[in-house]
This record gives C-alpha cells, structure tokens and sequence, in this order.
C-alpha cells in the first residue's frame, strides 16, 4: 500500500530554531491522522513542509508517493490546506471567494459558480454567500475557508487547528464535515491541541512536542500505554491523602497523581480495585468516594509529557490575551 502521507526523518531549522528534530509519521488512505501537540510543538511546521510550502532542512516526505520538495507541482494538485489563520479575503463575499479560487485552479466560469454554491450549501452558508466575509462570524469563516481548500476536489487535505476558537456546536458541525469528507475516501491530516479532537476524529494519532514525536498509535493503544483505567481515591480526611497515594501507587505501580484530594493513577488490571479497598481499609483511610473510570487522552499526554493539556489551554489563552493587550496598546 502506498500511504497518502508518509514523512521520514523530518528537520526544520529556523536559524538557531530547531521546529522540527526528526518527524516520522504516515496516514492511510481515506483516513484522518491526528497531530497532537502543544503550542510550538512544530505541527505548523510539519503541516507546511507536507503541504510543499516550506522545504525540510533534512529527511523527505511522500503525497501519494510523490516527493514533496522534487514533485512538488504533482503533489499540490492532490491537496488542499486551510491554515491556521483563515486564508479567505475579508472584503470578496463568500461566493466571490470560491469563486476566485475554481478560477485561479483552472474551473470555468460556470464550474467555479456551481462548485461554490454546492460547497456554500454543503458548509450552512448558503444564505450568508452574498455578504462579505468580514461580516461573517469566527465559525463562518472557519467553514469558508474549508470550504476555500475543498474547491479543487483534494485527495488529501491538510487542516492545521480547524477548531481553535469555536464554541461547541461549531466545532461539531466541523467535526462532521471531516468524517463526511474521509466517507469520501479523503485523507486528512488534522493538527490540533485538544486531546478529544484527536479522539473524536482520528484513526491514528501521533503526539509531537519540542519538534519530536513522542508517541503514536491509535486512541486506544494511547490510552492502553499508561493503563485503560484509572482508579479514582478521595479520602474523607484531607490529611490521608499522602497515604491513599502511596497505597495505590504501590499497587498500580506508577506514579498518582494528587489534584485537590483526589487521587488517580492508571491501572491496566480492574482485579486492582477490591486490593485497594482492602489495603485502604487496612491502613484505617476511611474513603469518600472510590471510583474506575475508563482513562481518557489526557492522562496520556500528562503521562508522556509532565504537563496537562488545560496547562497548554490556559498557556495559550494568556499569550492570546497578552496579544490582544499588545494589539490594543
Ligand atoms: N518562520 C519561522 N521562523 C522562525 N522560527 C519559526 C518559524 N516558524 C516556526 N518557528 C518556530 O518553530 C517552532 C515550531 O513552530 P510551529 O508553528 O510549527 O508550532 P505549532 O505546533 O504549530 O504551534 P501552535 O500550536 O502555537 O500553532 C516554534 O518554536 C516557532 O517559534
Ligand atoms: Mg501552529
């Protein structure tokens, strides 16, 4: 099988930045790959060298078997791109928009038109095509760009955080188009920060930070890496909770993690569960709550990297904040 996507060894240097320090990833066919990481963790970066914008510095990458830096004209008629930062023109409606872009890819004038308004229909923005896209809203614009890199029918389309900045209801409206497109037999390589996105959406995930892929597999196997289950301990007496956490530490042995008198640490074995009932009981911690819950993306990224996802979230909403206080000064 030749992959829709397949990098080997990636490095992108910016001066003394090193975005990139030996990315290795593949997609299949018809399907979506998710890059999770945080903010610099060089999925822009990736995303742009795969969609031939920006050359490695080392290794090579594959469209559909073609070379990304010596086919590069091959590979940009078999994809589609929408950016971080939305590529649409503020003051072009939304048809003018589509429009342009079946012209500028060789459409007729008639193609272009009926392209846009089957893609304008198919995004829920139908009634909004005649207005300028300055007037539309963060999950219009969102659309019309998506909208903009599907114009050329991409075999494989690149989505670098899709959903950053959408409330709920857009970013599944979002997410439905992505699995409507793979139903397709569309490929998508999707970059994002939140961990249920990935989940959500992808058939494979790969987990970069500091420019290196740091795990890979599928939702699943993530999560079976530090352990399906996590078992949850608050004791009734905040001053148990240094005992609670070396009994079930012991037990599941890996490290707990203490957040406000709740204690949780992965088990792979639920067996574990009654043991640590016994253990507790035995050690005199009378327990307020015990619980087993099934281990979600996040305690595998905190696993695989030290830090939470909400740490990244909250990072990235100060350095939002401190731009708009720069922006406003
Ligand atoms: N053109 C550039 N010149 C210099 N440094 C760059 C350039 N582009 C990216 N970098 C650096 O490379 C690293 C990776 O950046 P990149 O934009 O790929 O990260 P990212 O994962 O997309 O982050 P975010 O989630 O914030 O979008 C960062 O340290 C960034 O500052
Ligand atoms: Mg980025």
């Amino acid at each position: 099988m030749t992959y829709a996507i397949q990098a080997e060894g990636l490095v992108k240097r910016f001066g003394d930045t090193r975005a990139l320090a030996g990315v290795s990833l593949t997609a299949r066919p018809g399907t979506v790959l998710g890059v999770l990481g945080p903010n610099g963790a060089g999925k822009t970066t990736a995303t742009r060298i795969l969609a031939t914008l920006i050359e490695p510095t080392e290794g090579h990458a594959t469209i559909n078997g073609h070379d990304v830096v010596k086919q590069a004209h091959q590979v940009r008629q078999l994809i589609g791109l929408t950016g971080q930062y939305a590529g649409v023109d503020e003051m072009l409606t939304g048809t003018e928009n589509l429009i342009l872009i079946g012209r500028l890819l060789g459409l007729s004038r008639r193609e272009s038109r009926s392209r846009a308004a089957a893609l304008l229909d198919r995004f829920d923005l139908a009634e909004a095509a005649e207005r300028a896209a300055k007037t539309y809203s963060g999950g219009m614009r969102r659309r019309l760009d998506l909208a903009a890199s599907l114009v050329g029918r991409p075999q494989i389309l690149f989505l670098d955080e899709p959903t950053t900045g959408l409330d709920p209801r857009s970013r599944n409206g979002l997410w439905d188009i992505v699995r409507g497109l793979t139903g397709d037999g569309v490929t998508v390589m999707l970059t994002t920060q939140y961990l249920e996105e990935a989940d959500q959406l992808a058939d494979d995930i790969v987990v970069i930070d500091r420019g290196q892929v740091i795990a890979q597999g599928t939702s699943d196997q993530l999560k079976a890496q530090v352990g399906d289950q996590v078992l949850e301990v608050t004791p009734v007496d905040a001053a148990d909770t240094a005992s609670v956490a070396r009994i079930v530490g012991d037990l599941a042995g890996a490290t707990p993690e203490v957040r406000e008198g709740l204690v949780s640490v992965p088990i792979a074995d639920p067996a574990l569960m009654p043991a640590a009932v016994r253990r507790l009981d035995e050690a005199g911690v009378t327990v307020g709550a015990l619980s087993l819950r099934k281990s979600s993306l996040d305690e595998v990224f905190f696993a695989l990297t030290g830090h939470h996802t909400e740490d990244l979230d909250a990072e990235a909403g100060e350095l939002a904040d401190e731009a708009k206080e720069g922006a406003s000064a």
